[in-house]
């Protein structure tokens, strides 16, 4: 995934025009909120036809000016595209189509379907000339509309019609469980029938369909841009994850929803799709001012906000508490946009989920097993209430294996906390991922009760097709951190791998150590990089006593330091008490 798209995205079903979407993007700057991702629903589309725009409310002469005002910001544009091609001999994409004869097959001809335009065709995946249509189409609309990345809907097959049944196919010994009722298994989508390329029944190729669709996609995209490409599917099947994100479809603005979201994200990321999100305050019905699903949301690794037709307006800045909300969460989350990242190139080398399960670090711990409340993103941060608060770094809590504690929860907060252990790296919060990718980092050292920490970075351009691939420029490094007998801390950092230029400019100006085993601020300090002795300036607070604390820490900050994120060093910090 490329790095701007762990920014925060806004969509929504519904709106009007060019005007409308510049009204939004003013609203998010206005209110100090971050914003990398302005979207666009079938409202673009002229009679929701694929590749085509509305000529009245979203007209390219607009659309295109307002796109490159856009990028101009920092900011990325994402538009749908659902499969369904409509059937019309004056439409150029389903005229070329036929040409390629690439629709699927039933009973003879192509299946007809009907979706958002009305009657339409679907595209056979399975058949190779449709990837290339697919790519020819999508390079011809960015010619005029310059996407940033495809938003492909609607591709379980989804179809309004129920198919007529041919043949045993269409109603085997079972039904399937739709909208809770029963029903055969070709309800809402293409034939059990049908026949795709090679002979290939669609009772067979059914659950390929997204997955196919992704590809495809994310191919087109490739070669268009020769840039990382960005897609987000609403179907997947397993390998989807190679190819495209996913969100979890349409919810509603309930807390039931809230709460479930939890546990889709964590499924989805161990199916090995990393990139997952919810739609954020909920897609159907009307959300409320207190419902604030940002504060969870900021933190899928997907973060979108997205509503229905007709509902209620749900742009975080339209209520002055969820702005507040918005921008402590937010801001948060683009702080730890070089941690979230990381954890991307994680799941890249590895497969582990960027959102998982508390289980998932510890197995050990029977208790963990059914939290679905509370989810990691990677190994080292916690959403919801337990250890170190991110917020304030002097907020400790510390548990036992198995105990539960009750944190306070104020309106404007959600509880995220840093696991002893972790060393985190931070940059400074910014309303677009770009602007965060230039600043300083921080080094957020969290001891574990044994005195230590560790973490990792992964930096690269955050848009070359291949991450860690033979032609990519891309810097490792790893820190350590120990407390030493006598008040000294060291972090050491180690440079894995280094051919990302920026790596060696780019600065880490302060360390903050968590968890020392004295609360008391230290008489003075002495601070050395590389065996010199350097001016840095600390400053020491304590973990206060409270009820909901556990043991009293310290916490010292170690700032005005300037070590390349790129070099290897070996930072001494020597406390007296
Ligand atoms: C589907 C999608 C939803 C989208 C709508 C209109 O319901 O799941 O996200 O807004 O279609 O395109």
């Amino acid at each position: 995934m490329p790095y701007w798209s762990f920014g925060f995205h806004q969509c929504r079903y519904g709106y009007k025009n060019v005007a409308d979407l510049e009204g939004v993007i003013a609203g998010y700057a206005k209110a100090r909120i971050p914003l990398d991702v302005m979207w666009t629903d079938i409202d673009y589309m002229d009679a929701f036809k694929d590749f085509t725009l509305d000529p009245v409310n979203f007209p390219a002469d607009q659309l295109r000016p307002f796109v490159d005002r856009l990028h101009r910001n920092g900011q990325k544009y994402v538009v749908i595209i659902d499969p369904g091609i409509n059937v019309n001999t004056t439409y150029g994409t389903f005229v070329r189509a036929m040409k390629q004869d690439i629709f699927i097959k039933w009973n003879g001809s192509n299946y007809l379907g009907v979706v958002w335009p009305g009657n339409v065709y679907f595209p056979d995946f399975l058949n190779p000339r449709t990837a290339e249509f697919w790519a020819q189409e999508i390079a011809t609309f960015r010619r005029t509309i310059p996407v940033d990345g495809l938003w492909i809907d609607m591709n379980e097959v989804s179809n309004f019609v129920d198919p007529p049944m041919l043949n045993a196919l269409d109603d085997p010994p079972y039904r399937i469980n739709n909208s809770g009722v029963r029903r055969p298994i070709s309800n809402k989508t293409v034939p059990a029938s049908a026949v795709h390329y090679g002979g290939v029944s669609e009772y067979d190729a059914h659950n390929l369909y997204g997955f196919l669709e992704a590809r495809a996609t994310h191919t087109a995209l490739l070669r268009d841009t020769g840039r990382r490409p960005f897609v987000l599917s609403r179907s997947t099947f397993v390998g989807s994850g190679r190819y495209t994100a996913h969100w979890t479809g349409d919810n509603a603005a309930t807390w039931d929803d809230l709460r479930y979201s939890i546990n889709s994200i964590l499924n989805t990321g161990l199916f090995g799709i990393p990139m997952v999100g919810a739609d954020i305050c909920g897609f159907g019905g009307n959300t409320t001012e207190e419902l604030r699903w940002i504060q969870l949301g900021a933190f899928y690794p997907f973060s979108r906000d997205h509503s229905a037709l007709g509902t209620v307006r749900r742009e975080l800045y339209l209520w002055e508490s969820v702005a507040r909300s918005a921008r402590k969460a937010l801001g948060l989350r683009y702080r730890l946009l070089p941690y979230i990242y990381t954890l991307m190139y994680e799941a890249h080398v590895t497969g582990a989920p960027i959102a998982r399960p508390l289980f998932f670090s510890y197995p050990g711990d029977v208790e963990t097993y059914g939290i679905d409340r509370q989810f990691l993103l990677g190994r080292g941060v916690l959403v919801s209430p337990r250890w170190f608060s991110l917020y304030d770094y002097s907020l400790t809590v510390s548990t036992k294996t198995g105990k539960r504690v009750t944190l306070p929860a104020p309106a404007d907060t959600v509880n995220v906390h840093v696991a002893g252990g972790n060393i985190l790296p931070l940059q400074q919060p910014a309303l677009t991922s770009s602007r965060v990718r230039q600043s300083v980092f921080h080094l957020l050292l969290a001891l574990a009760d044994d005195g230590t920490a560790s973490g990792d970075l992964f930096l690269d351009d955050g848009e070359s097709p291949e991450m860690v691939g033979a032609r990519s420029k891309w810097s490792h490094v790893k820190f350590s951190g120990a407390a030493e007998n006598g008040g000294v801390v060291r972090v050491r950092s180690h440079v894995v791998h280094d051919s990302y230029a920026p790596s060696r400019t780019l600065v880490i100006g302060m360390v903050v150590l968590t968890g020392l085993q004295s609360p008391a601020p230290p008489k003075g300090f002495a601070v050395h990089v590389n065996g010199v002795q350097v001016n840095a300036s600390t400053t020491a607070g304590s973990a206060a006593a409270g009820n909901h604390k556990n043991g009293a820490l310290g916490t010292v900050h170690v700032g005005g330091l300037a070590l390349a994120v790129g070099q290897e060093f070996d930072l001494k910090v020597v406390m007296n008490y």
